[in-house]
């Protein structure tokens, strides 16, 4: 029996050693060890020893079993280890390789002209602030003077979440938020998107932007928001730039008006681009109707104020000379890189 064992494990040994893969060494591990293994074989045959021979030999075949298993292992981690190698070596980074273009985006156009007036608000000492695209019915309408059943409500027919939220219309509605949360005085600006029920054309889309303005303090007059007006149309479009004010209706403001800026491309005389007008239609804009601010608890006989709405996607389109806002939205890098 030890003789058995002994020649069983010399050939395991040198079988192990002249293996070169893990095939083989997987082959030897089955023969030897496996369940049809020549050393199960042996375990099988113990029957026939001696009663008080046994365990001696049990211990024998089990030192014999150990024994070649660590030599498996050993072989194992030593090919496993060569292997490593052999793929460090192969998968070395050849570090003067050129590295690869990658390709800057550009700024939307939109973007640069909302950057341009935010930066000429700041300037004027606004402060800008942020309110939600959805939005409670009753701030984008009812707190703005416009009740259920107003006409203007109509106008303005919106996407509905559910019956009293909506998808903003106008970014008036942030007007009402800071009045709920501050005292005055305020002094503004609030961009963002808005959204109306309406077809897709070269000037309309269903979901576009504005600027909302508003300020609010003690002497405040009519004469304050054609100045400021007047100063955002210069140096936004040119110091040449004339505005003109013409009444206008909005529920929230009481007066309202409509500003137009003087053709920027004809100088007023009239061309193709404002349609032979000379003017051309940027914002709406009023004094704050005295019913907004007592709904806010804001006493209309201590503050006044002004505010203005203005469309991004106009300016947008008129500083750039795009006579397509749908352009604005398919984000064609060919033509996002002409700005
Ligand atoms: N919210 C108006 C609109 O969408 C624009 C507007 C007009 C805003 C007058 C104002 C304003 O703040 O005073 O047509």
């Amino acid at each position: 029996m030890k003789d058995k064992l002994k020649s069983i494990m010399d050939r395991a040994i040198s079988e192990i050693a002249s293996s070169d893969d893990m095939e083989k060494l997987n082959a030897i591990k089955v023969n030897i060890l496996g369940k049809k293994g020549e050393l199960t074989d042996i375990l099988k045959g113990m029957k026939d020893v001696a009663a008080e021979e046994r365990p001696k030999v049990g211990q024998m075949v089990n030192e014999t079993r150990a024994a070649i298993e660590e030599k498996l292992n050993e072989k194992l981690e030593e090919m496993k280890k060569k292997l490593r190698e052999e793929q460090m070596k192969a998968e070395t980074i050849d570090v003067t390789l050129p590295g690869k273009k990658s390709e800057l985006g550009h700024k939307h156009p939109n973007t640069i002209a909302l950057e341009e007036l935010l930066r000429i608000f700041t300037g004027l000492g606004y402060e800008v602030v942020d309110g939600p695209e959805v939005e409670k019915d009753y701030y984008n309408f009812e707190a703005l003077n416009i009740p259920a059943n107003h006409p203007a409500k109509d106008e303005q027919d919106t996407f509905y979440v559910t019956n009293d939220i909506v998808l903003r219309t106008q970014t008036s509605s942030v007007q009402v938020h800071v009045m709920e949360k501050q005292k005055p005085p305020y002094k503004i600006i609030s961009p963002g998107r808005v959204f109306r029920a309406d077809e897709v054309d070269a000037t309309h889309s269903p979901s576009f932007h504005q600027v909302e303005g508003l300020v609010i303090d003690k002497n405040v007059t009519f004469a304050d928001l054609k100045g400021t007006l007047a100063e955002f149309a210069r140096r936004m479009f040119g110091p040449d730039t004339k505005v003109k004010f013409r009444p206008h209706h909005f529920p929230f403001t009481e007066p309202s008006a409509e500003m137009d800026v003087s053709c920027f491309k004809c100088g007023g005389k009239g061309c193709r681009f404002c349609k032979g007008e000379g003017w051309i239609e940027i914002l709406g804009c009023g004094m704050v109707h005295p019913h907004v601010l007592e709904m806010r608890g804001i006493d209309p006989d201590e503050y006044v104020g002004f505010a203005f709405g203005v469309g991004l996607e106009r300016i947008t389109l008129l500083k750039y000379e795009i006579d397509d806002m749908r352009l604005l939205y398919e984000n064609d890098v060919r033509f996002l890189k002409q700005f």
